[in-house]
């Protein structure tokens, strides 16, 4: 499955995704091309030193047009032959083309157990609420603010003296395998949608290895 990914800055859940694809863990997955809304971002050069495409669509240059600013991510994406789409650290609402191109195709990552702290600096967010577990959440994309169908969860226990900083670090390595295997069951056809649930169907109902 050729997969599309969209990022907005730093890039470590591509690079996941990169480093998993190279060593065979995501035998089903092609990543055929990566689309910033931001210009000179280090996942960029993640993709570039990996050499996959990549491309800037700048949202600021569609003057508030987000219509017109997915439809020219998703011609790019189009022709790149993507069949499912990735947000991986990618910063921004999706208006609607994208949802309609990639029904139950399109999935992000966010580092909270949703649907508890969605947002901007969810980890943030649970350390004033005084949660004592966070983690991250891998779900499918719907036009809410992280909602959608969740298809898997690691948590991650909250320490006393935990910063955002350390916080969000030790959730981002959980959102790097959870991610991954998000991928690999979205791309072995393991993932059915029923009544706004995710089912994860067994190895054996899913798509044969290549
Ligand atoms: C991750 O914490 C992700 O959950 C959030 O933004 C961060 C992106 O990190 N949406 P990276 O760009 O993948 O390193």
């Amino acid at each position: 499955m050729r997969l599309g990914v969209l990022v907005s800055g730093r890039g470590s859940n591509l690079a996941a995704l990169l480093s998993a694809a190279g060593s065979g863990r995501l035998p089903r997955a092609e990543i055929a091309v990566v689309v910033s809304n931001n210009p000179g971002v280090p996942a960029l050069e993640v993709a570039f030193r990996a050499g996959v495409a990549s491309h800037v669509v700048d949202h600021r240059l569609f003057g508030g047009n987000r219509l017109a600013h997915e439809a020219a991510i998703l011609a790019i994406l189009g022709g790149a032959g993507c069949e499912a789409l990735i947000l991986a650290g990618y910063r921004r609402l999706l208006a609607g083309p994208l949802l309609e191109a990639f029904p139950e195709r399109i999935l992000n990552v966010h580092p909270s157990l949703l649907p508890a702290f969605p947002g901007l600096h969810a980890p943030a967010q649970a350390i004033r609420a005084g949660a004592k577990v966070s983690g991250c959440t891998v779900h499918f994309v719907d036009a809410g603010l992280d909602s959608g169908p969740i298809v898997g969860q690691r948590a991650v226990a909250i320490e006393p003296w935990d910063t955002e900083q350390t916080l969000s670090d030790r959730i981002l390595e959980q959102e790097h395998e959870a991610l991954v295997e998000a991928v690999d069951w979205l791309t072995c056809g393991r993932l059915i949608v029923e009544q706004g649930r995710v089912r994860i169907v067994p190895r054996s109902e899913g798509m044969p290895p290549p």
